[in-house]
C-alpha cells in the first residue's frame, strides 16, 4: 500500500507492545525520512530514533505517551520551521503505518538530555508495534465535514475532491483541524484558524498541524497525477482576515507527459 492509501487508514496509536523492531526497518525509516521532500529546503533538520524498550529514556511532557521507540525531530529555528517539520514528518508516519508500525505525534514532549548542535527539538513521535488496531475505516475518523472546512467558489472535479478528502483526514494537535479552504477548480487558498488563546505552544502545534495537512495535499495530488505548487501570494499575505491567517495557495493542474 502506498502513502496515499495510508492517509485513509492511519490513526494515532497510544498503546504499544514492548517488541523490538528489526534494526534494518529502523534504518529504512530514517533513510526514508532523509529522502522526503522539504517544504523549506534551506532549513536544516535532523532526526534520530531513541530506543526505549527498557523504559530508561527521560521522556518529559504534557500528554506524553509511553512507547518502546521515539523518533525525535530537530530543526533550525528559521521562519516556517514548524510547518516544515509537519510536512516532513507526516510521510514518515504514513510509511511506518504501511510497515505495520503505530505512531503518535507528541507536541509537548521532549527527550531530555538529547541535544544536537545548531538545531532544537521540535516534536517527538512515539512509535512501535501497536497493541490496539493499527488501521481504521476513514468513515469513523472524527473530522469536520468538507462543507464546514471549505468555501467552494466553483465546481470542482474528482481529483480536486480527492485531494480535499485527504487534507480533511490530516491529524492535528487535539484534533482541532486548524485549517480552512477557499476552493476554485484549479487552486485552494489555505487559511490557518486563529487560536482563541494565541499562546506560543498552541501556535506551534497549529503550525506543525498545518505542515501535516500540506503534506496530505501534496501526496494526494501526486496520486491523482496532478502537479501541485504551494506558493504564498504577497497581496494575500498583507491582507488581514477576520478569523484566520492566510498560509499559502495550492495551485493544482493536470500533469502532462
Ligand atoms: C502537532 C501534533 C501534536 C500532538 N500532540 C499529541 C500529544 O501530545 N499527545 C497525544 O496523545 N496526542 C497528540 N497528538 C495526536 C492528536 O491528538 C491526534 O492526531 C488527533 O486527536 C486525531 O486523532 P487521529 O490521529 O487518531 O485521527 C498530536 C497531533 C499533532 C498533529
Amino acid at each position: 500500500m502506498n502513502l496515499y492509501q495510508m492517509i485513509f487508514k492511519r490513526r494515532s496509536i497510544r498503546k504499544f507492545k514492548k517488541e523490538q523492531i528489526p534494526e534494518q526497518l529502523l534504518k529504512d525509516i530514517l533513510y526514508f525520512g532523509s529522502c522526503v521532500l522539504k517544504l523549506h529546503a534551506d532549513i536544516s533538520v535532523k532526526m534520530e530514533i531513541c530506543d526505549n524498550l527498557d523504559g530508561h529514556l527521560p521522556v518529559k511532557g504534557l500528554w506524553k505517551v509511553e512507547a518502546p521507540y521515539y523518533l525525535v525531530f530537530y530543526s533550525e529555528e528559521k521562519e516556517g520551521y514548524l510547518t516544515n517539520a509537519g510536512y516532513i514528518l507526516e510521510p514518515i508516519l504514513l510509511y511506518m503505518t504501511g510497515k505495520g508500525i503505530g505512531s503518535c505525534y507528541l507536541g509537548n514532549t521532549r527527550i531530555t538530555g538529547h541535544e544536537m548542535e545548531g538545531v532544537k527539538q521540535v516534536v517527538a513521535i512515539a512509535f512501535g508495534y501497536p497493541k490496539t488496531l493499527l488501521y481504521r475505516d476513514p468513515a469513523t475518523a472524527k473530522r469536520l465535514p468538507l462543507k464546514e472546512l471549505c468555501v467552494f467558489k466553483e465546481e470542482i472535479g474528482e481529483p480536486m475532491k480527492n485531494i480535499l478528502k485527504a487534507a480533511r483526514l490530516s491529524p492535528s494537535a487535539m484534533n482541532n483541524q486548524p485549517w480552512r479552504f477557499i476552493v476554485y477548480h484549479d487552486r485552494i487558498y489555505i487559511f490557518a484558524c486563529r487560536e482563541f488563546l494565541p499562546s506560543a505552544p498552541l501556535v506551534s502545534m497549529r503550525d506543525i498541524s498545518i505542515g501535516i495537512m500540506l503534506s496530505h495535499l501534496t501526496i494526494a495530488a501526486e496520486e491523482m497525477w496532478m502537479n501541485i505548487k504551494l506558493e504564498a501570494e504577497e497581496t494575500m499575505l498583507k491582507k488581514s482576515f477576520k478569523s484566520g491567517t492566510y498560509v499559502t495557495t495550492a495551485y493544482v493542474k493536470e500533469f502532462n507527459c
